[in-house]
C-alpha cells in the first residue's frame, strides 16, 4: 500500500500529539511515510516536535517526523495537509471571550462576536496555508478543522473556489458518541444519521441502526431527561463548562421535539443564561490554558527531559479518527458517509444555494458528494438564514475591509441585543485585533 506524507499545520497545537498517536494507531489502514509539522511559532512547535520524535522512535520507528517553520520544507511533496491553526493563540481567544462579556454578551470561541472576531483573524492564516499547499503540493488535499469553521469555510468557498480544501468539525461526532453510549450502543458507527444545519448550528432529524430501526425515540427520551449527559449523573468531561453544555441540551431540544440539536445552539437560544453563568474574569480560554495546554506541554517537556515517552499520560485522540476516515475516503475512494461543511447548491432545497451547510456527504477521491436534504421547516430555516447572513457579512467585511459590514454582521447575530451594543463591542475588538485584522475603512 502507498505510504502517505502528511503535513500538520498548527504543529504546535495542543491537539498535535493526540492526532499523531491516533495516526500511529491506524497505520495498517492508512500507512504513513513522513509527518511534517508546520507552525509560524517555531518555539511552541519545537517542544511538541521533540517529544513526538522520541515517541515515534519508540512506537513507530518507520515513520519519519520533521518540524519546520519554512513553508517550502513543510509543504512540498505531501498528500494531505491536516490544518488546526489558531491565529492569535489563546491570548486572543481570551479577548474574543472577555470583550463581549464585558458588554453583557455571550463570549464564545466560535459563536457570536467572539466567533466573528476569530474569523477575521483566521481567514488570513487559513488562506496562507491553502496557498502554500497549492504552491508546493498542488495535488494535495487540505483537511481543515481550524475554527471558526463556518466563517473559514465561507471564506475559502469565496476566495479560493477551486482549492482542494475540506472543512470538517468534530462536534457532531462527539455528540453522536454520547448518544450511542446513552442508548447502549458500542460505537457511533452503528448509527446512520441525517443531519442538517450550519457549522455549530444544526439538527439531527433521523438516526437509525444499520438494519433501519429508528433510534430517535430512545435518544430523544434520554435527552428530555438528561440532555446528552449520562443518566448516572456522573460528569463526562473533567471540565465543568462542557458538562453544563451537555446537560443544557435538554432545554435546547425542547424548542423542537422532533429533532436533536447541536449543543452550540445553546448560545443562540439561551444567551441570557450563558452570560449569567459566565465568569467575566475566567473564561474557557483560561480553563484551557490551565488544563489542556499545561498538561500537553508539561507531558512533552517530561518526555524530552527523560528521553523516553514510556509512562507518558498523553493519549490517543481516538475521537479524532474521523480525520483518518476522511483521508482514507479520499485516498481510497471509500465513499464513506460523513458530515461535511459544503456549499448547499440545492441540497437543502429551500435554502440559499451558496450557503456553506453541514450535511451528510459521500466522500470519495473527487471529494464530497452531498446527499439531498430536501425542505427544512420554518423555525430552522429562519434561524439559519440569520446566521448565514452573519457569516457572509463577516467574509464580505474582511474582503472589502468594511467597518459597516462588520457592524451589520455583529448586529445580526442573535447573541447581540442591539446595534449600539454591537458597535461598542466592535470598537473594542478592532483595538484588540490590530495586529491581526485587515484595517477596516
Ligand atoms: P493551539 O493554540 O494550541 O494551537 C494552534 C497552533 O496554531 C499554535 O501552535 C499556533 O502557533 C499556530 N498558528 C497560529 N497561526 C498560525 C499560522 N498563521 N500559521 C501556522 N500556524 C499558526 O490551539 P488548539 O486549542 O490546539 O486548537 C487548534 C485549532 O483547532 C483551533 O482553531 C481550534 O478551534 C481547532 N479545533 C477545531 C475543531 C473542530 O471541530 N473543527 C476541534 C478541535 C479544535
Ligand atoms: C468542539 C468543537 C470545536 C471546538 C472545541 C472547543 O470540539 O467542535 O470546534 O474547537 O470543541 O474545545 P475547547 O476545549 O478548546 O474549548
Ligand atoms: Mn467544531
Amino acid at each position: 500500500m502507498k505510504k502517505f506524507n502528511i503535513t500538520i499545520a498548527g504543529g504546535g497545537s495542543t491537539f498535535t500529539p493526540g492526532i499523531i498517536l491516533m495516526l500511529l494507531d491506524h497505520l495498517e489502514d492508512f500507512p504513513i511515510d513522513t509527518i511534517k509539522l508546520y507552525d509560524n511559532d517555531g518555539d511552541r512547535q519545537q517542544t511538541i516536535a521533540d517529544a513526538c520524535k522520541i515517541l515515534l522512535s519508540e512506537r513507530a520507528p518507520g515513520v519519519k517526523l520533521l518540524a519546520s517553520t519554512d513553508p517550502k520544507t513543510a509543504f512540498e511533496n505531501v498528500d494531505f495537509v491536516m490544518a488546526h491553526i489558531r491565529v492569535g493563540k489563546y491570548a486572543m481567544r481570551e479577548q474574543d471571550e472577555k470583550i463581549p462579556l464585558k458588554h453583557g454578551v455571550v463570549g464564545q470561541e466560535t459563536c457570536g462576536p467572539g466567533g466573528i472576531s476569530y474569523g477575521m483573524r483566521s481567514i488570513t492564516g487559513v488562506l496562507e496555508i491553502v496557498d502554500y499547499m497549492e504552491q508546493y503540493s498542488p495535488d494535495a488535499w487540505m483537511l481543515n478543522y481550524s475554527n471558526p469553521a463556518a466563517i473559514v469555510a465561507e471564506a475559502t468557498r469565496k476566495l479560493r473556489p477551486h482549492s482542494k480544501i475540506l472543512n470538517i468539525c468534530d462536534m457532531p461526532i462527539g455528540i453522536e458518541e454520547l448518544m450511542a453510549t446513552n442508548i447502549g450502543l458500542k460505537s457511533r458507527k452503528e448509527m446512520v444519521v441525517k443531519y442538517y444545519g450550519l457549522n455549530h448550528f444544526g439538527w439531527w432529524t433521523d438516526i437509525r441502526d444499520k438494519s433501519g430501526n429508528d433510534l430517535m425515540p430512545s435518544i430523544i427520551k434520554h435527552v428530555e431527561q438528561f440532555g446528552y449527559s449520562t443518566d448516572t449523573g456522573s460528569d463526562i468531561e473533567q471540565e465543568a463548562s462542557w458538562n453544563d453544555t451537555f446537560k443544557k441540551a435538554r432545554d435546547v431540544q425542547a424548542l423542537d421535539k422532533d429533532t436533536l440539536p447541536n449543543t452550540y445552539l445553546k448560545y443562540y437560544f439561551f444567551p441570557d443564561y450563558v452570560v449569567e453563568h459566565s465568569n467575566k474574569d475566567y473564561t474557557r480560554a483560561n480553563e484551557v490554558m490551565a488544563g489542556r495546554e499545561k498538561f500537553v506541554f508539561g507531558e512533552c517537556q517530561k518526555i524530552i527531559a527523560q528521553g523516553t515517552a514510556k509512562g507518558t499520560e498523553l493519549t490517543i485522540d481516538e475521537h479524532a479518527s474521523y480525520i483518518v476516515d476522511l483521508a482514507r475516503a479520499i485516498a481510497f475512494n471509500t465513499k464513506e458517509r460523513m458530515l461535511m461543511i459544503v456549499e448547499n447548491k440545492g441540497a437543502i432545497s429551500n435554502f440559499e444555494p451558496t450557503a456553506m451547510v453541514e450535511i451528510p456527504c459521500l466522500v470519495g477521491s473527487e471529494g464530497p458528494e452531498p446527499l439531498s436534504v430536501g425542505e427544512i421547516p420554518r423555525f430552522q430555516k429562519s434561524l439559519m438564514e440569520q446566521q448565514v447572513g452573519v457569516e457572509k457579512l463577516t467574509v464580505e467585511a474582511y474582503e472589502e475591509q468594511s467597518y459597516q459590514k462588520l457592524w451589520q454582521a455583529l448586529t445580526l447575530s442573535r447573541t447581540v441585543p442591539s446595534a449600539s451594543v454591537a458597535k461598542d463591542i466592535l470598537d473594542d475588538l478592532i483595538e484588540a485585533n490590530k495586529e491581526y485584522w485587515p484595517e477596516l475603512k
